[in-house]
């Protein structure tokens, strides 16, 4: 399926909301399961990526039942996993499959973890190697996916994570809950702090030490509601179309705005937007607001800090979209990561805005785009999506501001973390993002 986007658009503004969070979703469904007694997940989001957390914990024996955005989970305590009869299939979603690496390893469960050629091309050690050292027998395939996971890990352990991951840290600790004694996680800076703000809701007090964090085990876990905020990542994409598009005030309700997120927050002022928050007081363990979003007359171009990128890894590249219609250079640094998500995202960006008309130069951890003193006018192009969400949104991003029709191949892969998004994007720009199916 291809996306045709026809630009310079306008924006017909309003208040929308943004599917729930994928990474809060997958922690949610994780943490049902290994509870005792039955947890609802509200908010749960619906994209593939959380359907296969789901998919595996179902063939582990959890019994969960969705109904829209609701999630009724049977949780089955840490002793109460099946061996499942096949391979775990974890489709794109890297999260589920490193996440359950720990769960495996702490329950004592032999299975193998299987992905699609995107997740099959991902690094697996990071997760392996601790959890060898846990005493779980772990084999990758030349560091990759399919992954085995036998023999219980025993030794509890300090582990520096590096590069430090919130997928990491989230196995390793959950692991840790099965084992007596203290797991901990050391960060060189804070990634993503999903896990550590759910597991009490779960009745699970955490240990907390500077660069620091740890379970004690063995844990249990007692069912509890979990209400997901939207997903700020998802939140991004609109964002950046006020930023962007003309159009009457555009306001997002009900996002996450944990701060080991919102690091896009801070890129967006950098290049002069401005954006109010107005706190939403439902939120439990993760903060939640709504964005107003307003144009400026002219995006200016920015270096962002390692710290600002650090909590925007997976804003990046949307944020190179609108670096690539500002005025003057961008730099992107601290993104090496990015090197090895759903695609090479740093690669991905670079070639389709150049084929644009934008000038990017790449470096191994990130992108300098755009010419001192210079801005840039687009054109639209044909452009891949790499079988990547994020790559086929930002580029539908990219395309709205330039000048003609972009094309975007393979833009169904969008619906891995926002399906609704090319419905939404044509509601709201008026007819000038359609899909040609
Ligand atoms: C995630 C952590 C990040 C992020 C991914 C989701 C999570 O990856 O990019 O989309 O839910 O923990 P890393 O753990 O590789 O940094």
């Amino acid at each position: 399926m291809r996306a045709i986007v026809t630009g310079p658009a306008h924006h017909i503004g309003g208040t929308v909301q943004v599917p729930g969070d994928k990474s809060v979703s997958h922690r949610a469904l994780i943490l049902a399961a290994l509870a005792q007694g039955e947890s609802t997940v509200r908010g749960l989001a619906p994209g593939a990526d959380v359907r296969s957390t789901a998919h595996c914990l179902r063939q582990l024996g959890v019994h969960i039942q969705i109904t829209g955005d609701v999630a009724v989970v049977r949780g089955v305590g840490l002793q109460g996993l099946q061996t499942p009869t096949d391979a775990l299939d974890c489709g794109n979603s890297g999260s589920t499959l490193r996440m359950l690496m720990g769960v495996l390893a702490g329950a004592g469960v032999t299975a193998t973890l299987v992905g699609d050629a995107s997740l099959t091309a991902r690094p697996m050690e990071r997760v392996a190697r601790p959890l060898r050292a846990m005493g779980a027998t772990v084999t990758t395939t030349d560091g990759h996916a399919p992954v085995t996971v036998q023999g219980r890990a025993r030794t509890p352990i300090c582990w520096q994570s590096e590069p430090p991951s919130a997928q990491v840290k989230t196995a390793l600790l959950l692991a840790g809950l099965f084992l007596p004694g203290q797991t901990w996680v050391q960060e060189a800076f804070l990634t993503r702090d999903h896990t550590e703000r759910m597991l009490p809701t779960f009745g699970v007090a955490m240990l907390h030490a500077p660069g620091r964090v740890g379970v004690q085990g063995p844990a249990k876990l007692l069912a509890t509601e979990v209400l997901v905020p939207g997903d700020f990542s998802s939140a991004a994409f609109l964002l950046a179309l006020g930023a962007i598009c003309p159009g009457p005030p555009l306001t997002i309700q009900g996002v996450g705005l944990n701060e080991s997120r919102t690091g896009f927050l801070d890129a967006l002022a950098q290049l002069d937007v401005v954006v109010d928050i107005i706190p939403d007081l439902r939120s439990q363990g993760e903060p939640m607001g709504a964005l107003r979003v307003t144009r400026p007359d002219r995006l200016t171009g920015a270096a962002f800090s390692v710290d600002v990128i650090g909590r925007a890894v997976d804003e990046v590249p949307v944020l190179s979209a609108l670096c690539g219609q500002a005025l003057g250079q961008s730099t992107v640094r601290g993104a090496a990561e990015l090197r090895v998500k759903e695609s090479d995202r740093l690669a991905q960006m670079a070639l389709g805005l150049e084929a644009m008309g934008a000038t990017v130069v790449q470096w191994p951890d990130g992108l300098d785009i755009g010419v001192v003193g210079q801005t840039l006018e687009l054109h639209g192009a044909t452009v891949d999506s790499a079988h990547d969400h994020r790559i086929a949104m930002a580029f539908a991003i990219a395309g709205l501001a330039a000048h003609g029709q972009t094309v975007i191949e393979d833009a169904q892969w969008a619906d891995i973390s926002f399906p609704g998004f090319w419905r939404l994007l044509n509601t709201l720009t008026d007819g000038a993002v359609r899909l040609d199916v």
